[in-house]
């Protein structure tokens, strides 16, 4: 069967019906999947309700096939493990394009080729991809559904993972049908595993196509095109191909902004709450500082953060002049790695159910283990390829072989968040009232500064620079420039990027304050001057302080800083020399560093916005 209108089928394995019957009668929609049926000739259609029974009855399904096992559900109710194909474990940046119909609209940042060239080798590549499969039909709203922040997508995809996984970071609900209407108002995603011609009962665990990956998004047409992965930002769309790289371009002509920044509250004694959004390079500790737990010195006098969102933050400009952000996500697709009880009690909560994990160890007793969840590791394990692991396992060459891989995730849905902000899901956002850039910086970069105004800030954000992780492919140690943590998400010309958030500034009254925070700064010796996790509490204190106009702060080259005595050290010591080598300004080092600037600009110059170079000159000129 091929088309839109093929009769209810149920699929092997599936005790749920596979319904084709489309629930909308929308006919731009039933034409653009008959269309997309007619070339990918899947077995059956169905169109996704997000209810429980159907989610169920897809994992009792991939677990029948081999694809996923179900955990202990006295240990980890209803949550699942995925081991991914080892070629298909992070984003591809080098199979990444923007085809707008100008290769000058997506700028020498993005990779980019003619539309109709790349949807003609994409439709070769998927010409009866789907044969033997189902071809899901997912309508999702990134927002709460009905908000006017809010936008609503279609996916059809051929990966139930993707499926099951969309379900908890997104809002898959037939509401979405509604909110379209009869109109053309939605963005397509199409998505494909590409693993042609197996039956539904003989597919691989995880199948996948890496020779043939590409990602591949249409700007002018709100259309995102992704073939040969199943992996998170390549397979689930709505996340950094939806929510950032077409919505920044629907920002850009719509007045708004789609940022790779985690959102949470802070709330002063007083019981004020003062919003903020931070953007990191990816796995930068966003999700640990989102949920971040003040230390208890702070949390006594009142202190409290609450997290609105760890990734994207939608941000539109109100009728008073202020700046609303809405977290267009509904879960966290977070490292998992690292994350313990210790670094961030709140992400072992969200995902301790309900969650999908990918690509991390297998416990005996059938729960999840990764490298840096306890102090000790588990004698025995099973590895994230699925082999038999024991501690200080050594691979061929020596080096130490990990349970799980770096960049294995946990997928857990937002409300599992003990401290979720009650305004989480509010249609009209929170206003905002600081932005916070930062990247990963061993030397040169001190703890924290703000801003002298938001020209200055802008320059702030469009030079961050980072040191390379595993989210994505690349030598990780590497320093990376990273403008606002977006260069692998701006779904248009960096430039003009950079030009609209000069703009936005210009269309509030009441602009958020912005900051620099660098929390991984070494010493001579090599170890972290800051303690980071939740004593970066003591930072965001003074952040706020500054915010509410109560924070004393003294000018330096960079900007305003804190000296010692501006931040509450209760509970923790931390000497005055210490502090003085963390927050160290070399003027030197920094002015060598102002080339790596000029590298950026160079690059982007014919769209450079003049205010940029000058915030550059003023910078050099006060070394
Ligand atoms: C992510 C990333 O997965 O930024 O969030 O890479
Ligand atoms: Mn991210």
């Amino acid at each position: 069967m091929s088309s839109a209108t093929a009769p209810i089928t149920v699929a092997p394995h599936c005790n749920y019906p596979l319904r084709s019957e489309p629930p909308t009668s929308n006919k731009h929609i039933l034409r653009w999947v008959d269309r997309i049926a007619r070339l990918v000739e899947p077995d059956r259609i169905h169109w996704v309700d997000g209810s429980a029974e159907e989610t169920d009855a897809l994992f009792d399904m991939m677990v029948t096939k081999g694809q996923c096992l179900r955990l202990n559900p006295e240990k980890r109710p209803n949550s699942y493990l995925f081991r991914s194909d080892p070629r298909d474990v992070a984003r591809v940046e080098s199979r990444t394009f923007i085809c707008s119909i100008s290769k000058d609209d997506a700028g020498p940042t993005n990779h980019w080729l003619h539309p109709d060239i790349m949807k003609r080798r994409i439709n070769e590549a998927a010409r009866g991809c789907m044969r033997g499969r189902t071809l899901y039909v997912i309508p999702f709203s990134m927002g709460p559904a009905g908000s006017p922040i809010s936008r609503v997508g279609i996916q059809l995809t051929d990966s139930p993972y993707a499926v099951v996984s969309m379900r908890i970071m997104t809002r898959v609900t037939p509401t979405v049908w509604e909110i379209i209407g009869e109109s053309r108002d939605w963005v397509r995603c199409v998505h494909s595993v590409l693993r042609p011609i197996l039956t539904e009962t003989d597919d691989v665990p995880w199948p996948c196509c890496p020779e043939q990956t590409c990602i591949a998004h249409f700007p002018e047409e709100r259309t995102i095109l992704s073939i040969g992965s199943g992996y998170g930002g390549n397979a689930l769309l709505g996340k950094k191909c939806f929510a950032l790289r077409i919505a920044g371009t629907m920002g850009r002509d719509e007045g708004w902004l789609a940022e790779h920044m985690l959102i949470l509250g802070v709330t002063d004694p007083s019981g004020k709450k003062t919003y903020i959004t931070a953007a990191f390079p990816s796995a930068c500790g966003k999700t640990n500082f989102a949920m971040m737990v003040p230390p208890a010195s702070l949390a006594d006098k009142g202190w409290k953060v609450t997290c609105v969102g760890d990734d994207i933050a939608w941000i539109k400009p109100d009728p008073n002049g202020r700046l609303r952000a809405i977290n267009p996500e509904a879960g966290f697709f977070g490292v998992a790695p690292g994350t313990s009880k210790d670094t961030n009690p709140m992400a072992m909560a969200c995902c301790a159910r309900d969650t999908i994990f990918t690509n991390v160890a297998l416990t005996e007793d059938g729960d999840v283990w990764w490298e840096g969840m306890t102090k000790e590791p588990p004698q025995r394990l099973i590895d994230w390829r699925g082999n038999p692991w024991t501690p200080g396992q050594t691979g061929p060459d020596g080096t130490p072989v990990p349970s799980s891989h770096p960049n294995s995730r946990f997928t857990a849905p937002a409300v599992n968040c003990p401290t979720l902000d009650p305004s989480w899901e509010d249609p009209a956002g929170v206003e905002i009232g600081a932005i916070v850039f930062g990247g990963r910086r061993m030397s040169t970069i001190p703890l924290v500064f703000q801003s002298f105004n938001w020209q200055h800030g802008v320059y702030l954000g469009a030079t961050v620079a980072s040191e390379q992780t595993a989210a994505a492919e690349g030598k990780v140690g590497e320093l990376r420039r990273d403008p606002f943590a977006m260069l692998p998400f701006c779904g248009y010309h960096m430039g003009d990027y950079f030009r609209h958030w000069l703009k936005m500034g210009k269309m509030v009254t009441d602009p958020p304050r912005i900051f620099h925070v660098n929390w991984f700064r070494r010493g001579e010796d090599g170890s972290w001057l800051w303690p980071g996790f939740g004593e970066n509490m003591r930072v965001l204190k003074w952040i706020v302080d500054r915010v509410n106009g109560r924070g004393q702060a003294r000018e330096t080259q960079l900007g305003w800083m804190p000296r010692h005595d501006d931040l509450e050290w209760e509970g923790l010591h931390f000497p005055r020399e210490r502090w003085d080598e963390l927050m160290r300004i070399d003027p030197e080092t920094l002015l060598a560093q102002t080339l790596g600037h000029e590298e950026l600009f160079l690059k982007l110059w014919d769209h450079m916005p003049k205010e940029l170079l000058w915030q550059r000159d003023l910078l050099i000129s006060r070394y």
